[in-house]
């Protein structure tokens, strides 16, 4: 099918480029002309394992191109997949400016019978507005349009892998012609096997809000839980483990640590909780994910307090800057959450990251930030894992107990085995975890 995607950015350049692996025909539009160019020269503007050679190999068999030219690309379109931005207002709703600009922009140039596919994370109803938007835009197609919407559930960092094995493909639609085309284009997928669930436009924009909402849910749980562990002198790695052994639970997102962050759990938590809010219903649970969430970074300021006493001129290394690992995005990354407490309180960090380095600093200026692991631990009072990162795991820890001026470790992650720590000499604090020091 000949398929345009409206924004190339972490949810549009891995849905074009998949549905160009489904031998659709499929170009890439977006509103940054330099995005574009950079597109067009296979250069990809964040990092995203896999994605750069899947790209590649779309425009190699000219079945992927991205264009400045919208209206050209979009006559020829039989469906239209938008996926701008929807960042957060200060308010917590969701800002919808770029949806609805994305919407006029694409108007004028839509042809009789074409589908419009939103899949960007958006509030309950969004696709309703779209859809007026649009016939206001076009009285001549009015009944014809067709908005669809067709949520992503993609991880950073595994993009690529959940587009090809998706848990589901879900779709929410208003005639058996936006099913019938939404199953066309993912033939492929359900072919091999994934699960499609096909329901109304509501039900399928508040069930995306509603699964990361719970995501995150997990993650806080593990983390009061943690709070609790330290006090009770428990191990809340062991209590997860212990849980999601329950296949009712399930142990994945049972990590405690840092916190979650990112484009999307903070974004969408607050948008389902004002959404909730404007529709009448005080979700008051959400809001307690999130402060848990916050006091989780307090908890981390709390162990380099204790271990170093003022924090005034000491030097604290961060280890991980991005959000997650696998991934150089920074947007709202616990990690520099972290480092502003901590640069607020005095202290000099220096942070170090495999890919994130160069947007850490570009987001925090007053961010030091080191070429590698040792530049960083390199006469720091103590290290903070901040994100869990492979690299981290072979960390040569005599030569970091010989560069720090104090073996000290704060584990944001539970990389680290407290043991292990404790055998090389340094003085572990782990996330939920018993503190293990020389001192006993
Ligand atoms: C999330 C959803 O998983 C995905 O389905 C949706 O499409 C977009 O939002 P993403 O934001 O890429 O994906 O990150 P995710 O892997 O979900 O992790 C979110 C945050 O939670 C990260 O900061 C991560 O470090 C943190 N996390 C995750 C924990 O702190 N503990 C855990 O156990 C798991």
């Amino acid at each position: 099918m000949r398929v345009v995607v409206v924004g190339t950015g972490h949810v549009g350049l891995p849905t074009a480029a998949t549905l160009a692996e489904f031998e659709h025909d499929v170009i890439g539009v977006d509103e940054d002309e330099e995005k574009i160019r950079g597109l067009q020269r296979g250069a990809i503007p964040f990092f995203e394992p896999g994605l750069a050679e899947l790209v590649e190999r779309g425009a190699r068999r000219g079945r992927l191109r991205f264009s400045v030219d919208a209206a050209e690309a979009i006559q020829s379109a039989e469906v239209v997949f938008l996926c701008v931005g929807t960042p957060a207002r200060e308010s917590g709703d969701a800002n919808l400016v770029a949806v609805e600009r994305s919407a006029r922009g694409i108007a004028p140039h839509l042809s009789l019978g074409v589908i419009v596919v939103k899949k960007s994370t958006v509030p309950a109803g969004t696709a309703q507005r779209l859809r007026q938007v649009l016939r206001m835009s076009r009285p001549d197609l009015a009944e014809d349009i067709e908005v669809v919407s067709n949520p992503e559930f993609l991880r950073e960092g595994q993009a690529v892998e959940d587009s090809f094995h998706p848990d589901r493909i879900l779709v929410g639609a208003r005639s058996e012609r936006g099913f019938e085309t939404m199953r066309r284009l993912y033939e492929p997928l359900i072919r091999g096997g994934a699960k499609l669930i096909e329901t109304d436009i509501e039900t399928a924009e508040l069930a995306k809000h509603a699964s990361n909402a719970f995501l995150a849910l997990k993650v806080s749980y593990a983390n009061a839980l943690a709070r609790v562990c330290e006090l009770a002198g428990a191990d809340v790695t062991a209590v997860a483990d212990v849980m999601g052994s329950d296949p009712r639970i399930g142990r994945a997102f049972l990590d405690a640590g840092l916190g979650w962050g990112g484009y999307c759990f903070p974004k969408d938590l607050q948008a389902f909780d004002r959404l909730s809010s404007r529709l009448g219903y005080d979700f008051g649970l959400l809001r307690e994910v999130e402060r848990i969430n916050d006091e989780a970074i307090d908890a981390a300021v709390e162990k380099v307090r204790d271990a170093l006493w003022n924090l005034e001129d000491k030097r604290i290394a961060l280890l991980g800057l991005s959000f997650k690992p696998r991934t150089d995005d920074v947007r709202l990354s616990p990690a520099l959450s972290l480092a502003r407490r901590l640069i607020a309180e005095g202290a000099a960090t220096v942070g170090y990251d495999p890919e994130a380095g160069a947007n850490a600093k570009s987001e925090m200026p007053d961010l030091e930030v080191a070429p590698s692991v040792y530049d960083a631990l390199d006469g720091a009072h103590c290290m903070v894992v901040c994100t869990d990162w492979d690299e981290f795991r072979s960390i040569d820890l005599p030569r970091a107990k010989e560069l720090l001026a104090h073996p000290i470790i704060v584990d944001g992650r539970n990389m680290f085995d407290p043991h292990v720590m404790r055998a090389h000499g340094f003085v572990y604090y782990g996330t939920g975890r018993a503190a293990l020091s020389e001192v006993g």
